[in-house]
């Protein structure tokens, strides 16, 4: 051990937040977001649990080397790319057996042309749409194109239609995540008169599964509340969770002073003045050591020179010639 402090993954603590979001989501699946190194906890761990006891169906991952990673470790359930592949990565996830994302036209010819490559039909895809993150994913009006296209490959197969929704944690982005979820059901609808029915939509991230009931569809893909946290301050606690993380750490000095004992202030300790709320530079310079105390150009661009005087402690003596030189006037 080189170092003592360390993260402990309460793998019981996620199977428990898991079992919450099924109860909430009913028979819906449940892809369970592992990307980041399961957020930190361990992608491998995490994944390996729910493979075990069933708490989740897929594990969701942003790269291709997180996939290979769960593949190389023995996971064999269904394995969601979130993000695109490009390049030599589509042959390499395919040949792992992780379902890609198709985003625009020329993901569907890479991945096709990735399974002529490797011998395979019947490669599952699902097509990600932008409905107003604009981030990743296509435009709604280019969903059936794409899906026709996919189809005309006669080597994918459109498993699934899915996007994501960023602000579905908050409360003030109610109104937007409505119109979203509205746009992704209207997309579905196009799509499936267009070409049949499509088994896996999903939308509903850990703000979907909280606090929108109507991001169900198929399948929710939580990530963040699995570990147990909630996404932001104001999302319901529609689920109970419980912390996965713990840290621990040896203590490595431990000391008694004398309780009447007089102790140095630094710099960082001395008293702020409603003025600093307003001049942050004025604390910013504090920092220095005093001979480095000048002003910066920001400062004199922000504050013209007839202000800089009145301030109180050691910007006093910078209202004088000294600070008017270095000011430059
Ligand atoms: C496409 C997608 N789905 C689901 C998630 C999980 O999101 P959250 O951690 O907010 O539940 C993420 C995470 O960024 C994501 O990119």
């Amino acid at each position: 051990m080189t170092y003592p402090t360390t993260a402990h993954t309460d793998l019981a603590a996620i199977e428990a937040n898991l079992a919450g979001i099924r109860a909430r989501v009913g028979t819906r699946l449940v892809l369970a977001a592992v990307k980041a190194n399961g957020y930190g906890h361990g992608a491998v761990a995490v994944s390996r649990h729910c493979e075990r006891t069933g708490a989740a169906d897929w594990p969701g991952v942003a790269t291709t080397e997180e996939g290979v990673e769960l593949r190389e470790a023995g996971i064999t359930l269904p394995i969601l790319k979130l993000s695109p592949a490009r390049g030599d990565e589509v042959p390499a996830a395919l040949a792992a057996g992780i379902t890609l994302p198709v985003v625009d036209a020329a993901s569907v010819t890479e991945i096709a042309d990735a399974a002529v490559q490797l011998g395979l039909s019947g490669v599952n895809v699902h097509l990600k749409l932008d409905t107003g993150m604009r981030r990743v994913g296509a435009e709604p009006d280019q969903a059936v194109a794409l899906a026709k296209a996919i189809d005309a490959t006669g080597r994918l197969d459109l498993q699934g239609l899915f996007s994501h929704l960023p602000i579905s944690d908050a409360p003030a982005g109610k109104a937007f995540t409505e119109h979203q979820i509205a746009r992704f059901t209207e997309t579905i609808r196009t799509v499936e008169e267009a070409r049949g029915p499509v088994p896996l939509k999903h939308l509903a991230n850990s703000g979907g599964v909280l606090d929108h009931p109507e991001s169900w569809f198929d399948l929710v893909r939580p990530g963040i509340m699995i570990y147990g946290s909630y996404p932001d301050p104001e999302t319901s606690h529609s689920v109970q969770l419980t912390e996965a993380l713990r840290w621990t750490t040896r203590v490595s000095y431990l000391k008694r002073v004398p309780a009447s004992g007089r102790r140095l202030r630094t710099h960082l300790e001395r008293p702020r003045t409603p003025l600093d709320r307003h001049h942050p530079g004025r604390i910013r310079r504090r920092l220095l050591p005093p001979a480095l105390q000048s002003r910066t150009s920001a400062d004199q661009r922000t504050r013209p020179p007839d202000r800089r005087t009145s301030v109180h402690g050691s910007d006093h003596d910078r209202s004088g010639p000294r600070a008017q030189r270095q000011g430059g006037g």
